[in-house]
């Protein structure tokens, strides 16, 4: 036989589906997603957001028809997030029992027990004055005082009935804080979710359509990952898991899948990766164009976020990709 026929061939595998599905390495299945869910006070009807195609602010009144469409495609977790009607300078509709995020955690609880993960952000730029993640002192953001907000935050929707708080708010020592709150509040059994390497991004100015949380003034450059620093990243996620945390969280995911798959090398706990606002904006707007398919770029963007090492995905594309992976 001549020398120039290759020998190993890659296609045998390839060469149909059956085959390929036999060899395939990296598997997704509808228990990676975690589904967000924006619920705003005093909100009369479903508002869409320019901004996200598809995502819906919704009223209270809507939250259990939400839950429900999402749980009967089996995603087993919600991200809740809150608008508040009313900012002031404490970040008070945070942490107040009657709340929007406390109410609708109640009520996704009362309907669903425990058929579904509630998980909810622990941040205070949608509820403040001034749009930035802690408490102001000046012009500055005073990370102890505002450690304090966040712990009672968390202690809230504990007492609310919670599963998994996520402190987003990127304040040093947060995961501590509300590691011992919850203890000391007899809330040993709920889980800390940090957004541990939370990096200062573009990407997130969707969101902030859909949340109504950008900064009134300057930016989150001083709380939140410069995207030049992997090692600066590795090392908030090495103190939030010093700190007690369950699961550690890399975001946004696109642009840092070096960092999911660091992060997955590295230690040995739950990757979550956070598949942002504007990566959703990318697809939808050029998809709108119709310069992509938009099911199979999702596809494509996910599994690769998987790839990387995510053992769990928070996405805007968490229905979408449940009825694709369902087909
Ligand atoms: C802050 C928060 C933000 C996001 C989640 N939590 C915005 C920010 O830090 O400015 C962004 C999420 C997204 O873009 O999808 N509480």
């Amino acid at each position: 036989m001549s020398a120039s026929f290759p020998t190993k061939r890659l296609r045998r595998l390839r060469k149909n589906e059956k085959m390929r599905n036999l060899v395939q390495e990296v598997l997704f299945s509808t228990n990676d997603l975690i589904c967000p869910v924006f619920v705003q006070e005093d909100l009369k009807s479903k508002t869409v957001v320019e901004s996200m195609p598809d995502i819906q602010r919704l009223p209270i009144s809507d939250v259990t028809k939400e839950v429900d469409e999402i749980k009967k495609l089996n995603i087993p977790a919600i991200m809740l997030f809150g608008i508040p009607a009313k900012k002031d300078d404490h970040g008070s509709g945070a942490f107040v029992d009657d709340g929007i995020v406390q109410k609708a955690i109640r009520q996704v609880r009362e309907s669903f027990g425990d058929s579904i993960v509630i998980m909810a952000d622990v941040c205070l730029c949608q509820y403040t004055s001034s749009g930035h993640c802690g408490i102001l002192r000046g012009n500055t953001i005073d990370n102890d005082t505002s450690l304090k907000t966040l712990s009672d935050i968390a202690l809230s929707q504990a007492r609310a009935g919670v599963d998994i708080v996520s402190p987003s708010a990127m304040m040093d020592g947060q995961v501590k804080v509300i590691r011992e709150a919850l203890d000391e509040n007899g809330f040993t059994d709920v889980g800390i979710m940090s957004h541990s390497a939370k990096h200062r991004s573009s990407f997130y100015n969707p969101f902030r359509d859909a949340a109504d949380c950008a900064p009134q003034f300057g930016d989150r450059k001083t709380y939140q990952v410069p995207y030049t620093n992997p090692r600066e990243a590795m090392r908030e996620i090495e103190l939030d898991i010093n700190e007690g945390v369950d699961i550690v969280m890399v975001k946004p995911a696109l642009a840092y899948l070096d960092l999911i798959a660091e992060t997955k090398r590295r230690f040995n706990i739950p990757v979550a990766a956070y598949s942002v606002s504007g990566e959703y904006a990318l697809v939808k707007g050029a998809a709108k164009q119709g310069w992509i398919n938009e099911t199979d770029i999702m596809s494509e963007i996910l599994y690769s976020i998987k790839r990387a090492g995510a053992d769990m995905i928070v996405t805007y594309f968490a229905k979408k990709m449940a009825e694709h992976l369902s087909k």
